[in-house]
């Protein structure tokens, strides 16, 4: 049977497309969100001051490995590995892992790539760039890392529920023994944790871990029923990428303005 041809799509110039929607609203609010999120987070990192209020721990600092903090797991001050002259705060270490499992996202890649890059703007809309490598090549190749990012990220989970836990017992200002209580503040960094495993759990690379990479996946069970939970959340991982990303930066802002004593946290129980 004979071949038949197609001819290739023509190429367009930046921003053109026979699109007739407003193509450009999402990558924009991407961006701004984006933008938004980088500015504060980063500003958060170096404070180093006002990441707990008693009980509750920001999720921006924690673990706090190393650092002034009740909350310090190996010791105060900074850790013995750090250059004197470099500025160090809890934070530095703490967001490594989520950090790198963030911007090496499947989703976010495809976002930020239409919105900071323009490559391509969006879906049908001509690009400014002339040639296209892929992610094949230095330094996109090391978005390839997610996998690895994501086995770290796993074990913070339980670290967020135990802030969470922690939470939930404050010092009896008379007796100072702690009691169990909730405060506003309390449900604030438990849905932090709740909001994280969602997207942890909605993760590509986890949905391929659990059971993707099996060829028959009935004969195991236990596989199966992983990979369809993970598949049933995978729908939505756009939304808890966005859900999360906002109540990590929230979270931070909630603690931090009840440390300066801004905001009074409500005791519920
Ligand atoms: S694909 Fe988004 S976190 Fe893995």
């Amino acid at each position: 049977m004979a071949q038949v041809h197609l001819p290739l799509a023509p190429q367009r110039g930046f921003g053109e497309t026979s699109r007739p929607d407003n193509w450009w609203v999402e990558p924009l609010v991407v961006f701004l969100v984006l933008s938004s999120f980088l500015v504060y987070v980063n500003w958060a990192v170096l404070q180093g001051e006002h990441f707990e209020h008693g009980n509750y721990l920001s999720p921006v600092y924690s673990p706090v490995l190393w650092g002034d903090s009740k909350h310090a797991w190996f010791g105060q001050g900074k850790p013995p590995f750090w250059p004197s002259f470099l500025l160090y705060t809890p934070a530095m270490l703490a967001l490594v892992g989520p950090g790198g499992f963030r911007f090496t996202c499947y989703y976010y890649r495809g976002s930020y790539y239409k919105s900071f890059w323009a490559s391509p703007p969006g879906c049908a809309v001509g690009k400014p760039h002339k040639t296209y490598t892929g992610e094949r090549a230095f330094p996109l190749i090391m978005q390839n890392l997610h996998r690895y990012f994501m086995y770290v990220t796993l074990l913070y989970l339980p670290i967020l529920f135990h802030d969470a836990w922690l939470a939930m017992w404050f010092e009896n200002p008379v007796t100072h023994v702690e009691e169990f209580g909730i405060g506003v503040g309390t449900l604030v960094i438990l849905a932090n944790a709740t909001f994280l495993s969602l997207y942890q759990f909605s993760c590509h690379s986890f949905r391929h871990v659990v059971g993707g990479f099996k060829d028959i996946l009935s004969r195991s069970p236990v596989r199966k029923t992983l990979y369809d939970c993970a598949s049933a959340l995978n729908c939505n991982h756009q939304k808890y990428a966005w859900t999360s990303l906002v109540w990590v930066a929230f979270t931070d802002v909630y603690v931090r303005m009840c440390s300066m004593g801004v905001w009074t946290d409500l005791r519920i129980l």
